[in-house]
């Protein structure tokens, strides 16, 4: 059992499943689970620990509707936002969540001002910029999630077409979060075999754009939701790495100052991940096509950026 104290924002389905997953692997003794609507928070995180005498674990998830619980906390994952509703635009939504960030953000600063912060809140990473300006934490504790479900949501998909174990697929996607990540099939191996020695290249295409699409592919079947099984096991084991020091290097969205060119940006890169945060971002070389493809991705992280500058 770890005797970090974590807390989650936000306790709809990602925040919750987050919740229920930490409880689970004994990532921290007290669990703090967030929401601004009344009983939503309490009777999850009461219905989670009745779960435990079953599941055998004594983390305790303690929800509540403010933030003095959270204080001295260790690490903040903030799932709090609002999905896009009829008649609503892509910069009403923007601006919603990032007021819903900033506030949560400057509650962090107020109650664990040495915490680390996993943003998993859209639009990514943005809203991973949001953080870092209102904590005004150093950059390696501000540490967007969407790599690692990208990578993820690829590495399964390349598993089901091989017939093999989603185990034994690495792969890697960089980027922003959207339609422009960029999935580097140069770093994907099956068992450490190149993977274009088993598919080609027009199967494989097919494969990166259901992974640039793996978001919409869930809310086309569930409607009226996002997905959050996924998203939460992938802010899970980023969690994971940092409680356990384990130094995993995993894609994240980090606030780039030079690295692959660019600057004061939020880009999904490869991060070795430990108690510190971000303990260092790995530069790997890009071929021309992936170079030109992570520019397009820099390109829209920008443009929503400015959209938010402009609102
Ligand atoms: P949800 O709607 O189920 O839950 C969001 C929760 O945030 C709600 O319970 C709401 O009451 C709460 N909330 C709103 N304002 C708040 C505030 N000021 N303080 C505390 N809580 C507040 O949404 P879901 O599915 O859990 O997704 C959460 C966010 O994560 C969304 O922005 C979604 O787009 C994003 N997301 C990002 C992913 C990524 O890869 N980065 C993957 C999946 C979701
Ligand atoms: C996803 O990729 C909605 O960003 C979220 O599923």
């Amino acid at each position: 059992m770890s005797t970090k104290k974590i807390t989650v924002v936000g306790a709809g389905n990602v925040g919750s499943t987050c919740a229920q997953r930490l409880a689970e692997k004994e990532l921290a003794r007290e669990i703090i689970l967030i929401d601004v609507v009344e009983g939503i928070p309490q009777g999850k995180s009461l219905d989670q620990w009745e779960s435990a005498p079953v599941e055998g674990f004594d983390s305790r998830v303690i929800g509540c509707n403010d933030y003095d619980p959270a204080a001295g906390s260790d690490i903040f994952i903030v799932t709090a936002g609002i999905a896009r509703k009829p008649g609503m635009s892509r910069d009403d939504l923007l601006k919603t969540n990032a007021n819903i960030v900033k506030s949560v953000s400057k509650e962090i600063a107020r109650v664990a001002p040495d915490s680390i912060v996993i943003v998993v809140s859209n639009p990514l990473d943005v809203m991973a910029y949001v953080a870092l300006q209102e904590t005004g934490f150093e950059r390696e504790r501000v540490i967007g999630m969407a790599g690692v479900l990208d990578t993820a949501r690829f590495r399964s998909f390349i598993a089901l077409e091989l017939g093999v174990s989603v185990e034994d697929i690495q792969a890697l996607v960089l980027g922003g979060h959207g339609d422009t990540m960029v999935p580097l099939v140069s770093y994907t191996t099956v068992s450490g075999i190149p993977l274009t020695q088993f598919i080609g290249p027009e199967k494989l295409e097919k494969l990166i754009e259901r992974t640039r699409k793996g978001g919409a592919e869930i809310v086309g079947h569930l409607k009226t939701g996002s997905a959050y099984y996924a998203p939460s096991a992938a802010a899970v084991q980023m969690t994971e790495s940092i409680v356990k020091d384990k130094r995993r290097i995993l894609p994240c969205a980090a606030y780039l100052q030079g690295e692959f060119g660019y600057n004061d940006i939020f880009l999904g890169v490869p991060c070795v991940l430990g108690a510190k945060g971000i303990d260092r971002i790995i530069e790997v070389e890009l071929t021309g096509p992936e170079r030109e493809a992570l520019a397009d991705s820099v390109s829209a992280v920008k443009d929503t950026m400015s959209s938010l500058e402009s609102l």
